[in-house]
């Protein structure tokens, strides 16, 4: 959102898989309820009832035959659902929603992973969210191979997205960078190699400084 259109703070998480979103989410809603801020944690593709019914669609493994074109739309048919039933009206209450994943992931995944054309990935973008924007991103960035080994040490199965080939996690992270480099007043790059406390010292220090009238 702008900041002052609403009167919350939208705060968004991004990355590749096994970059450490969720532990750092996890900390950051943990402080700030702490200090008796409401917080809205949520995810996409997901976050509602029917978004998280996209979600299943987009990562099961047996969905082998999915259209790059039909994936990028069900992100932002998730998208748009969750934006306007559940990230809206948290913010018009005036709570901090914490999102794992927003648009960013089409650009870097849809865009940087399948190639498709940044404009389209721009349009659909457009039709999913408006004008609607994160207050601020931070872009917790690891090498490729970390992040995929770390996934496959958590869990047996991988889905749709985590069995994409090499090249392809190595096209969306470069995808990253480049939305941190053009966008630096919105995305904040993080250092996912370093501690946890570390990481997410500087997240919280980012946060106070970008918005010390909110926190
Ligand atoms: P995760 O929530 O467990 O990270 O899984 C979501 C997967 O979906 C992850 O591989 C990133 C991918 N993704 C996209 O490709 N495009 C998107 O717009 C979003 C939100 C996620």
């Amino acid at each position: 959102m702008a900041p002052g259109t609403l009167q919350g703070l939208f705060i968004t998480f991004e990355g590749i898989e096994g970059s450490g979103k969720s532990t750092q989410i996890q900390l950051l809603a943990e402080r700030l309820q702490a200090q008796n801020y409401t917080c809205v944690v949520t995810r996409e593709p997901g976050g509602t009832a029917l978004a998280e019914k996209i979600r299943d669609l987009l990562l099961d493994p047996e969905h082998t035959t999915m259209s790059p074109r039909a994936e990028l739309l069900l992100y932002a048919a998730s998208r748009n659902q969750h934006l306007h039933e559940k990230i809206i009206p948290a913010l018009e209450r005036g709570d901090i929603v914490i999102c794992d994943r927003f648009y960013d992931s089409t650009t870097a995944y849809q865009g940087a992973g399948r190639v498709l054309e940044p404009a389209l990935i721009q349009t659909v973008t457009d039709v999913a969210v408006g004008s609607h924007r994160p207050d601020l991103t931070f872009f917790i960035d690891v090498p490729v191979a970390v992040g995929l080994d770390r996934i496959r040490q958590r869990h047996g199965q991988l889905d749709r997205l985590e069995s994409e080939t090499l090249d392809f996690h190595e096209r969306v992270r470069e995808g990253y960078l480049a939305i941190a480099q053009n966008e630096p007043e919105r995305v904040v790059l993080i250092d996912g190699m370093q501690p946890i406390p570390a990481v997410q010292q500087q997240i919280y220090h980012h946060l106070t400084t970008h918005f010390p009238s909110f926190l």
